[in-house]
């Protein structure tokens, strides 16, 4: 299986029992999609949620929204901060009183607020569209999976092969919840992640760890306990050769051994576990 179905795969398994519940997660509403990925903008979800379901209800379409006020649109905003992003959500709705979503389609990007990100949102969430949204939880889920510099460039040539057979919205909110709970960018729960054996980023980590601890004291005095734990009596001398250390390394590593009461040194020579 190729790096991409192997992905999209493990992802999608993953969703099953781990996407977070919305009511605009299964909504086709570009309406909804749009006031919802407006306020999400720099605002934590589950905060982001009630303020939309304060604003859908009172606002259930751009029409009514048109004709509503600045000051009654800011009032209902306050708490949210950033209140930019309010005015054009207003401005954004006087246009939609005119002329739909659907006749403006594709060019979403003529409102104001709509960004690259919430462009691809409204193709995916409420068009079905092959794109893949760019926000950065998800260019770091790929930036990390398969290790590349540019993951727009990457997602770009990709995304229609990785999203064949699968409905974007699906996939989309599959790598939001993922890049929320598991690919954090602090901390991300690697031990816990079902993309870990093939994610480029972890490999390479592997890597450099295993480097640092190839001929460390620690990789040493594991091979010496080892070796002790299946043999009594051991000459010094036949653990260099045996075990290839370095023999200026065994010495220091012995004596720290036998004063911590882990092995007993008999007659400067043998060596064994101690009693
Ligand atoms: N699903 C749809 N839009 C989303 C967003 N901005 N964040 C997380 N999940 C979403």
């Amino acid at each position: 299986m190729n790096r991409e179905k192997e992905f999209k795969n493990q992802l999608l398994k993953w969703s099953k029992d781990n996407t977070r519940k919305y009511s605009w997660r299964n909504t086709k509403d570009p309406w909804k999609i749009y006031l919802i990925e407006i306020i999400a903008q720099q605002t934590q979800l589950d905060r982001a949620d009630q303020y939309y379901k304060k604003f859908i209800k009172k606002f259930p379409n751009p029409i009514d929204m048109s004709k509503s006020t600045k000051r009654e649109i800011l009032e209902m905003w306050s708490g949210l901060g950033y209140n930019s992003r309010a005015v054009r959500m207003f401005e954004s709705s006087k246009i939609l009183a005119k002329r739909s979503f659907d006749t403006i389609y594709p060019h979403f990007e003529i409102l104001p607020g709509v960004g690259p990100y919430t462009k691809d949102a409204l193709l995916s969430f409420a068009y079905d569209e092959k794109v893949i949204t760019k926000d950065t939880n998800v260019l770091r889920i790929f930036t990390r999976f398969f290790g590349v510099e540019n993951p727009e460039k990457f997602i770009l040539k990709n995304e229609k092969n990785i999203l064949k057979n699968v409905h974007s919205r699906k996939f989309n909110q599959a790598l939001m919840d993922f890049g929320a709970k598991v690919c954090t960018s602090q901390k991300p729960l690697c031990n816990e992640c079902v993309l870990e054996s093939n994610c480029q980023k972890f490999i390479q980590y592997k890597k450099q760890t295993q480097q640092a601890f190839k001929g460390s004291d620690r990789e040493i005095r594991g091979k010496i306990i080892k070796y002790l734990i299946s043999n009594e009596n051991v000459e010094i001398s036949t653990l260099n050769k045996t075990l290839e250390i370095e023999g200026s390394k065994i010495k220091p590593i012995i004596k720290k051994l036998a004063n911590e009461g882990m092995v007993n040194i008999k007659n400067k020579k043998l060596i064994e576990i101690s009693s």
